[in-house]
């Protein structure tokens, strides 16, 4: 008996189904009621008590590997049976949905690539700054209400721990850290307490600019960003540069760029205006140069900060800046021909 059930074990391991008919097959004959197993159940009754444990043994490990093998071949023609059911396998695949670009990486890229031709380079600072490289290093004055509250996220437990309204911090970062000349854009994101509008973000993106040598003139800066908003605008893009205020810049401007959509004629877009403001900037303060150890007898520079998102909206008309950060398909999908 214990070689029938040695030869059944090999039997069964090596036992394939080709068809359903098999499987059934395979089932009758050694589970039925008067199949293999039934039998040496049966003759197991007469085997002599001192050699039962041995026997019932094998001889469960027999049943099993029948009960297993029955489940394999089952298996094998469920999988097969669901796949062909109901399904026509000649017909195309489901296109596989590529992601694309978002948008203000598209336009981040962008203005990276402008500058990279006339040799800046780029360079990043920490999102989490404090006091020094945000504010002081940059001539804000004690009092300057851009360190209020209300603008700033400070961690409360340690006021000199706070999320950088600006990237202009990385400009103290770099300047800490290398000799002129420096020719290099810092793009990041940057943080405002500010409530979330169709125009505003407390989270949104700029691009910091900075130029030190000996000599260098606001006429530099005004090509230099003559040149960006062609690039970035069109040939036919004109710029104009009012007067303004940073503390950081002396003299300071605002730069406008004549309206993209409406080419200067007037929109709702540029109020009727005919221009639309793009960027801060100016010629790097002394103090700024100086607070960074680099003389300012020697040195002089130009600096300019730009937002992204304003980049963008101008360039792709889009007129709620929320957009940009609900990631919802529909808008983002017609970015992919930009890539
Ligand atoms: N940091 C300014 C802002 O966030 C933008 C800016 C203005 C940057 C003038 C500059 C600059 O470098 O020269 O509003």
């Amino acid at each position: 008996m214990l070689q029938k059930i040695q030869e059944l074990l090999q039997t069964v391991h090596a036992f394939e189904a080709q068809t359903k008919e098999e499987v059934e097959q395979f089932r009758l004959t050694y589970l039925s009621k008067k199949g293999e197993l039934a039998q040496l159940f049966e003759a197991f009754k007469e085997v002599p008590n001192e050699q039962k444990k041995e026997f019932g043994k094998q001889l469960n490990i027999l049943k099993q590997l029948i009960q297993d093998t029955l489940e394999r071949i089952q298996a094998q023609f469920e999988t097969n049976e669901s796949v062909l059911q109901g399904i026509d396998v000649t017909l195309p695949e489901k296109p596989i949905m590529l992601g694309s670009r978002h948008p203000l990486s598209i336009v981040k890229n962008q203005i990276i690539e402008i500058f990279a031709k006339i040799g800046f380079i780029v360079s990043e600072g920490p999102e989490i700054e404090d006091d020094w490289h945000v504010f002081t290093a940059l001539n804000f004055p004690l009092e300057h209400p851009a360190r209020d509250m209300q603008d700033t996220f400070f961690i409360e437990k340690n006021p000199d721990v706070l999320l950088r309204t600006h990237t202009s911090s990385v400009q103290v970062r770099v300047m800490e850290h290398q000799k002129p000349p420096i020719r290099a854009i810092f793009p990041g994101r940057v943080f405002r307490n500010e409530a979330i509008s169709a125009r505003a973000h407390c989270i949104f993106h700029q691009v910091e600019g900075l130029y030190i040598d000996t000599n260098v003139s606001f006429a530099d800066l005004k090509q230099t960003l003559l040149y960006f908003a062609k690039e970035m605008f069109g040939a036919d893009t004109q710029i104009r540069l009012r007067p303004s205020y940073f503390p950081f810049t002396e003299p300071s401007a605002e730069m406008d760029i004549s309206c993209s959509i409406c080419g200067g004629k007037g929109c709702n877009v540029c109020k009727y205006s005919g221009w639309v403001e793009i960027l801060g900037c100016g010629m790097v303060d002394p103090n700024v140069l100086d607070n960074c150890s680099i003389d300012s007898k020697i040195y002089s520079g130009f600096a300019f900060g730009m937002g992204v998102e304003r980049i963008a909206m101008l360039k792709y008309q889009v007129k709620d800046i929320r957009l940009f950060f609900e990631n919802d398909v529909r808008f983002l999908r017609q970015f992919e021909a930009a890539l």
